[in-house]
């Protein structure tokens, strides 16, 4: 009897044991505590904004970790379920706010370091790009534009390919002239020309304006010469026309002096008679150069004949014209030796100017 009860007593002392374990089954508690002592650690140690994603799904996704330990709790008891869903809850809002926290660290941390990265180094010596140059001919062409628009001239231009009557009839040069031959020219099939010099912008300017006019006109054109250190098929012309009501040769003189001054700096220029169609009297002018008169450009007073192919009144007005070579003026300044240095795009000549 004893031995029963006792039995008994052991029996339900037992089922008593089992039975105060049993409304908070093994481990649940335990889980949750393990899962926000892991997840702490893991949300601490993560390195990017990835890898903090990756630990969100992993606890708190709808197949996390914390979803599967919550699955347990259909098991419990009553008594047990607040609890242990107070705790699940308490240990959900920890752990958003450490992966919150994570990723504003992770985030400055990444802003930081970008900062760092893109920091400029104010007293590193600067990278020194190539610099284009101004090529010479056109050097010459504008700085022959700055003096002569600050004597209050203008600039015009006019087309490359022209008719024969702009580039010789109307400047008093007809198709039997012997001063034809001094420009041998390229004829195109249709009769038009490559104009030989840029005086043929003089004629068109003058057709669509009316005196008193001071215009220059740079621009390329077109000889059948021999190409040689001196000589180019396709050269640079500044046309030069002045016209006004009074104008003399003391005028023209007085302008290509002071443009050749500022041109060239001091220089011995000499004028010397010369002749061209489209000017009477005519002159060619030479500046002193390596102990040699050298001629840099042809000028006149303007033909009656020119202004009347316009329709203006030689008996009202009077004028000069000039043309000169770019390419002998660039030759000049920075003495070169060959025409051709300045077309060859030759680098190691380019480079010097
Ligand atoms: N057109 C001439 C030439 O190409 C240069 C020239 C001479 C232009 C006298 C002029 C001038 O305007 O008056 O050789």
């Amino acid at each position: 009897m004893t031995d029963k009860s006792s039995n008994l007593k052991t029996q339900a002392s037992d089922t008593q044991g089992s039975q105060s374990q049993d409304p908070q089954p093994p481990g649940l508690e335990t889980q949750l505590e393990q899962l926000r002592a892991d997840a702490r650690g893991a949300i601490a140690a993560a390195e990017s904004l990835e890898q903090l994603e990756q630990l969100r799904v992993n606890y708190l996704g709808k197949k996390g970790q914390l979803s599967q330990i919550l699955r347990g709790m259909g098991k419990l008891g009553p008594a047990d379920r607040p609890r242990i869903g107070a705790l699940a809850n308490e240990v959900k809002v920890a752990l958003q706010e450490d992966l919150e926290k994570g990723s504003e660290l992770l985030r400055s941390a990444e802003i930081q370091k970008q900062l760092q990265a893109e920091t400029l180094d104010v007293t590193m010596p600067g990278v020194v790009l190539p610099q284009g140059r101004i090529h010479p001919l056109n050097g010459v062409i504008d700085r022959a534009i700055d003096i002569f628009v600050g004597l209050g001239y203008t600039v015009a231009t006019g087309p490359e390919m022209e008719t024969d009557y702009y580039n010789f009839e109307a400047l008093n040069t007809p198709k039997d002239h012997p001063a034809r031959d001094m420009q041998d020219t390229f004829y195109l099939p249709d009769g038009n020309l490559l104009r030989t010099h840029t005086s043929s912008v003089q004629i068109r300017y003058m057709e669509q304006n009316e005196p008193p006019l001071r215009v220059i006109a740079p621009g390329r054109v077109y000889r059948r010469d021999t190409v040689d250190a001196t000589h180019s098929a396709v050269f640079h012309q500044v046309e030069l026309l002045a016209v006004d009501k009074g104008l003399t040769f003391t005028d023209l003189k007085g302008t290509i002096k002071e443009f050749l001054r500022e041109m060239f700096g001091k220089v011995d220029i000499r004028f010397r008679a010369s002749y061209f169609p489209f000017t009477e009297p005519s002159a060619e002018v030479d500046v002193q150069w390596q102990g040699k008169w050298l001629e840099v450009l042809g000028c006149g007073m303007v033909d009656p004949n020119v202004f009347k192919a316009v329709g203006y009144d030689p008996e009202v007005y009077s004028g000069f014209a000039a043309g000169f070579g770019v390419e002998r003026f660039a030759m000049v300044l920075h003495q070169l030796d060959d025409i051709r240095r300045l077309y060859s795009s030759d680098l190691r000549v380019l480079r010097q100017f």
